[in-house]
């Protein structure tokens, strides 16, 4: 186990297993994001669903943070490696890194991390606008839909979501095609087809998550 850790394969191991949970998060929370289109009973009811969940919603928070934790942990430390390794040793991982996504992994990832602490601060500990906290319904459900069509009227909010939810979709295209390489699903002739998968699924995750501020700030759909 021990020597499983400290291997580069083991570690690689680990970012595309916990890389592959967060994209797990990220697909469920959008298709949970996108009933905005279906109006505030129903977004506000799925918000409300899930706070009912109570320990196990706990567990879930728990175990996202872990997994947050550990992506970071050992992408740094391969990173570190890397840089120290002769450039032979890594030619494998120079071939994907030409490309612009791979590049700016670190970048993105820095800014998804900084976009999530606002986000947090926003819509879940509601820090920067407290008043969030006391908006219900009719239902006296929590009113989640008139918390987010609030928050994206505002240009430089809907401006930095666009802005993070590109570099997330960026940071996705590179991490599904390494994703199938790290777990051996892939080899020099299938590599196209994987890149083609995960650059398609880059843009679904940009094009739903993209529409929510778009739709909000420019009144397609209606504030509540
Ligand atoms: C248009 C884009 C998005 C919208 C409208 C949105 C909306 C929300 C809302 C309303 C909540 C609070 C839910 C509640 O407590 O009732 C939330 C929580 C959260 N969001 Fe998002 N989100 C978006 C994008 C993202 C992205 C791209 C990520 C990840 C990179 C993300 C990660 C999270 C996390 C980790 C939580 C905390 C979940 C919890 O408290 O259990 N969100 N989001």
């Amino acid at each position: 186990m021990k020597q499983f850790f400290h291997s580069s394969i083991g570690r690689k191991f680990i970012v595309a297993i916990t890389g592959l949970f967060l994209l797990l998060f990220v697909t469920i929370h959008l298709l949970g994001n996108l009933s905005i289109f279906l109006g505030p009973v129903v977004m506000n009811a799925y918000a409300a669903r899930l706070h009912q969940l109570g320990a196990l919603l706990w567990i879930a928070r728990l175990g996202l943070i872990a997994l947050v934790g550990l992506h970071l942990f050992f992408t740094l430390t391969l990173w570190k490696e890397n840089r120290a390794a002769s450039p032979r040793a890594y030619a494998r991982d120079q071939i994907l890194e030409r490309t612009l996504y791979a590049r700016s992994m670190r970048l993105s990832g820095l800014v998804i991390l900084g976009f999530l602490l606002f986000h947090l601060a926003q819509f879940t500990w509601k820090w920067t606008n407290p008043e969030y906290q006391q908006w219900q319904d009719s239902l006296g459900q929590h009113n989640v839909y008139r918390m987010v069509t609030t928050a994206f009227h505002n240009p430089w909010v809907s401006g930095f979501y666009l802005l993070s939810v590109g570099l997330l979709a960026m940071h996705l295209a590179h991490g599904i095609e390494s994703l199938f390489q790290t777990l051996g699903l892939t080899n020099q002739k299938f590599r196209y087809y994987f890149q083609c998968f995960g650059r398609f699924a880059a843009c679904f995750f940009f094009l739903g998550y993209a529409s929510i501020p778009v739709a909000v700030f420019l009144k397609m759909i209606p504030s509540s």
